[in-house]
């Protein structure tokens, strides 16, 4: 079977790239408004852009209302992010945390889990993640106007807080981590089953 993008619906696209691009990492991103209050919300168009600077990529759809998801709001008015990493363990709390909710929630509260006061920049991270990268935006990137488009924020890490246990032999237990992937749908996976291949 073959497709021609520009013959299929944006649904149809969707579901094509989603069903085939994964897993995929989760940014469980945590913000705040200019007034402090804080959001919390995942995004699994996410990955490590570059090293040095070292920049995470997270993409932030259009919502059909034309409207910024608070998210994307929060970061363009204090240029800070923190990304959270969800354990297993986190999987449910991250989910309740996807709601369209009014700005003024706090999806902390929502979602039961605790702040964590950061190191660089005011916005909180989720104490409860096992991995907690505290960001500053590097560039927003605008890739469509409508719906199904988005805008790319390129965040730089400026701080990173490694869970209790999780720091053994100076690297970070990257199993230990119990990252939640996406798949398509309402579908997750855990790298149970993962894998070495020595490089040629
Ligand atoms: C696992 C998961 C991954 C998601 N990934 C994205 C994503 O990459 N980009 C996006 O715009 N929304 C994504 N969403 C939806 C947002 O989390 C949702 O729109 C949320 O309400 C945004 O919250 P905010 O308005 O507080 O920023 C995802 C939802 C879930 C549950």
């Amino acid at each position: 079977m073959d497709f021609d993008v520009r013959e299929l619906e944006r649904d149809g696209v969707y579901r094509l790239l989603t069903a085939g691009v994964q897993p995929r990492p989760i940014a469980w991103v945590s913000t705040q408004d200019l007034l402090g209050v804080a959001n919390l919300a995942p995004f699994s168009f996410f990955n490590v852009a570059s090293v040095a600077p070292p920049l995470l990529a997270i993409s932030v759809l259009n919502q059909p209302s034309g409207r910024d998801k608070d998210t994307l709001a929060n970061i363009r008015a204090t240029g800070e992010l923190v990304v959270n990493i969800v354990s297993a363990e986190l999987a449910e709390a991250m989910n309740l945390s996807c709601g369209a909710y009014p700005a003024e929630v706090d999806e902390f509260d929502l979602a039961g889990v605790s702040k964590a006061r950061s190191r660089q920049v005011k916005a909180p991270g989720v104490a409860e993640a096992p991995l907690r990268l505290e960001c500053a935006l590097h560039d927003c990137l605008t890739l469509g106007a409508g719906p199904g488009g988005g805008n790319l924020v390129l965040a730089e890490v400026k701080h990173v807080h490694v869970g209790d246990g999780l720091w053994r032999e100076e690297r970070l237990d990257a199993a230990g981590l119990r990252a939640v992937g996406k798949l398509d749908g309402e579908g997750y996976s855990l790298a149970e089953l993962a894998f070495s291949l020595r490089r040629p």
